[in-house]
């Protein structure tokens, strides 16, 4: 496994159109587990390929890593959750509704946070690494929110795309030296 560099906003990869993966082969392996390494090592809850320079669809999730265990009460039992990740590959909503209006952040802006409304409950398919595929719902949590954010990624879509507040993002981007919010995925 190695670290990656992430790709920053600006960098055309992240406005482009990712292919779907066709082989389920070492090659890809290969990647997800560089992806792996480098969403760990910058404490992040999801990366997408395109963020590591790769136009594929292939996303990895763990929304709940380093997180408060609880217990059947709800009280902390003192652990953090586990590495649990999840990959997607050529993954798809199929559902959707409700609204989750939430404080957003992305790996590729770094320091920049804004509110983002995304869909509250959603149905998802996707194939895993033997290429097999299998549905997952999430519903009103972190994870739900990742797995829309992240799938954006794929489609050159990026959260600055869809902040509910233009001005606060905008302010927020020129902060950390982000000048363009106007940039759009390419066709
Ligand atoms: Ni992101």
């Amino acid at each position: 496994m190695s670290k990656r560099k992430i790709l920053k906003y600006g960098s055309e990869v992240l406005r482009r159109n990712s292919t779907p993966v066709t082989k389920f082969d070492k090659r890809l392996k290969k990647i997800i587990d560089d992806m792996l390494e480098t969403m760990y090592a910058a404490h992040g809850v999801g990366l997408a390929a395109p963020q590591i320079g790769i136009n594929q669809r292939i996303v990895v999730i763990d929304a709940e890593y380093g997180s408060d265990r609880y217990d059947e009460s709800g009280k902390s039992t003192g652990r953090k959750n586990p590495r649990n990740p999840l990959i997607l590959i050529n993954p798809e909503i199929t559902e959707m509704e409700g609204e989750l209006e939430s404080y957003e952040g992305c790996l590729s802006f770094p320091d920049v946070y804004f509110n983002v409304t995304r869909a509250k409950k959603i149905k998802f398919k996707f194939n895993n690494i033997k290429g097999q595929e299998e549905e997952m719902e999430a519903d009103g949590d972190l994870f739900c929110r990742c797995v829309q954010h992240e799938i954006d990624h794929l489609n050159g879509q990026l959260f600055v795309d869809i902040a509910d507040d233009r001005i606060i993002a905008r302010e927020e981007l020129d902060k950390n030296g982000f000048a363009n919010i106007d940039s759009q995925p390419l066709a």
